[in-house]
């Protein structure tokens, strides 16, 4: 048959204008780059919009979809929070594991091309409401916001929501529904950051780092999760890891990531542990990437076992380039986790700042992979040494030092009581049982990025750099008002 007929032509019309406008709703359609700017890189919507018009596509049954990995939030403003959830017909990822030869464009996000999108949008609606202090304990408070959302394969089946119009420093509850159905996520329970110049008396972070889901479990997060004494959980990096390791927590897939299905099944696997789910539906996330969210010992240009030449592209796994690779984790890593990208334009942004009342600023930094200069790859330790102290080497590059140094500054004018800085690498010098430095992930790899950053006299110096399992102790560290709990997970 030629065309449609009039019925289903209205009831097409709808569903565009209603599809067109909850992708949008869905932010990790525009991760990791906006394609209005970025055409190579960003998704289409027209075309996912189009592509699910087709009257082949059949919307699935509420029954056919499960909230497969939990849910999870993050990034707390003082008027919003990211809400993160899966829905989908299976729990294994979209398998865009296909391999690229010849000249191709740098990354495209037409999975069409690479593999067989799924048409079918699955819609979610999603509710907040205020949790308030009862008689006996917390009691359901007015509902909040409310709304809808659209996902497809081509995030992951991945939803990425902001809930906007909250109240400062308050504990909400949160919730999903496949659209017009009881098929519910579990409840989540988030908090809202205090407005910018609220008096707060105290801000309980819970600080993790180096999580390796094929050496251990997850206890820490267990505890932390039932404990129930902290505010927000900060994630310092390596929340997984990309080898390939075996034993009874096998990594999966069963070799080392290299592809956007790869990438993606890891933290699909992470986010089916319990303890990990629990902390995660439980509380708002302030992470940030070290070097393992991508492959050891990242830089600017190449990792300890991928240099950036053909050479070692063709030698290392299936054939895929240092930029494509990073291109693949950062997806991946904006797909699967509860925060915001804060520059659309700069997928490789991490780095960004949380004003939490007039008690602390918390300066998330990325040290690893936002062009740093050359680190340490196995066989280059001597280079490394000649060039220590070379006043051109960087950990963050100028762009994220300014803005790093302009943060201090500001925290400083505003005088917040605390700035603190969420780090991946040993800033200060940790004596062992024997007095020796110990760390090998250090600072001391680029003098000039250590001495710009502590020298007091011109800037304001930061009061406590995060890393765990060391809070490293800097100027005038005091433990007076910010609880932190450490925890190193395995
Ligand atoms: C959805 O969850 C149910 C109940 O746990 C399970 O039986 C079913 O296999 C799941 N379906 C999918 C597609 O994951
Ligand atoms: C993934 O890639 C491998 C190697 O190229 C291939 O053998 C396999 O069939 C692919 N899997 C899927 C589901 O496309
Ligand atoms: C208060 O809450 C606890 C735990 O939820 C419950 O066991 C107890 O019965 C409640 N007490 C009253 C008076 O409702
Ligand atoms: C959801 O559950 C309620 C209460 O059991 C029931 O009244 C309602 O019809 C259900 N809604 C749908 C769409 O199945
Ligand atoms: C990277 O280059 C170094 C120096 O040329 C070489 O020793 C090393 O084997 C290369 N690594 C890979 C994975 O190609
Ligand atoms: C930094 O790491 C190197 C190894 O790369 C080590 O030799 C050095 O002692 C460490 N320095 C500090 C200050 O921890």
């Amino acid at each position: 048959m030629m065309y449609p007929n009039l019925g289903s032509l209205l009831g097409l019309g709808a569903l565009f204008r209603l599809a067109s406008a909850s992708f949008e709703g869905n932010l990790n359609y525009q991760s990791p780059s906006a394609r209005s700017s970025h055409v190579n890189l960003g998704l289409s919507l027209p075309f996912i919009t189009s592509r699910t018009l087709k009257r082949s596509s059949v919307a699935y049954q509420p029954s056919e979809l499960n909230f497969t990995h939990g849910v999870a939030s993050g990034d707390p403003y003082p008027n919003s929070v990211i809400l993160w959830t899966r829905v989908a017909p299976t729990a294994e990822s979209d398998r865009s594991n296909v391999t690229v030869a010849g000249t191709v464009e740098l990354y495209s996000h037409e999975t069409e091309k690479y593999v067989k999108a799924d048409a079918n949008p699955i819609c979610i609606e999603w509710k907040i409401w205020e949790l308030q202090k009862g008689h006996n304990g917390t009691v359901k408070g007015p509902l909040g916001r409310s709304g809808k959302a659209y996902t497809t394969s081509d995030i992951d089946f991945t939803v990425k929501v902001e809930a906007h119009g909250l109240k400062p420093w308050t504990l909400y509850n949160y919730q999903f529904n496949v659209c017009g159905s009881n098929n519910s996520s579990p409840v989540g329970k988030t908090k809202t950051a205090p407005a910018e110049n609220d008096e707060v008396d105290e801000v309980k972070l819970a600080v993790f780092s180096c999580s390796n889901h094929a050496k251990g479990f997850f206890n820490v997060y267990g505890n932390a999760a039932r404990k129930d004494k902290h505010d927000y959980v900060v994630h310092l990096g390596d929340y997984i890891y990309e080898d390939a390791s075996s034993g009874p927590r096998a990594h999966k897939p069963a070799n080392k990531l290299f592809t956007l299905y790869d990438y993606r099944t890891r933290h699909g696997q992470y986010r089916t542990d319990n303890d990990l789910q629990l902390l995660a539906q439980n509380y708002a996330w302030i992470p940030t990437w070290d070097d393992h969210e991508f492959a050891n010992n990242g830089y600017r240009d190449g990792f300890s076992a991928l240099n950036n030449t053909e050479a070692s592209f063709r030698n290392e796994g299936p054939s895929i380039s240092v930029d494509t690779r990073k291109i693949n984790a950062v997806r991946a890593y904006f797909e699967w986790m509860p925060i915001r990208q804060v520059d659309l334009d700069d997928n490789l942004r991490i780095w960004r700042n949380f004003k939490l009342g007039k008690l602390l600023d918390l300066i998330i930094i990325d040290t690893r992979n936002y062009d740093r200069s050359i680190t340490s790859t196995g066989n280059n330790d001597a280079y490394i040494e000649a060039i220590r102290d070379d006043p051109s080497r960087t950990l963050m590059e100028g762009r994220q030092e300014k803005w790093f140094f302009r943060q201090l500054s500001e925290s400083k004018q505003r005088a917040a009581t605390w700035r603190v800085v969420g780090n991946q690498i040993v800033f200060s010098r940790i004596l062992d049982s024997k007095g020796e430095l110990t760390g090998t992930d250090n600072w001391s790899v680029s003098v000039s990025s250590s001495y710009r950053t502590s020298t007091g006299e011109t800037l304001p110096a930061p009061q406590a750099i995060l890393l765990a399992p060391y809070v490293s102790r800097h100027v005038k560290y005091r433990v007076l008002a910010v609880n932190f709990y450490v925890f190193d997970v395995w």
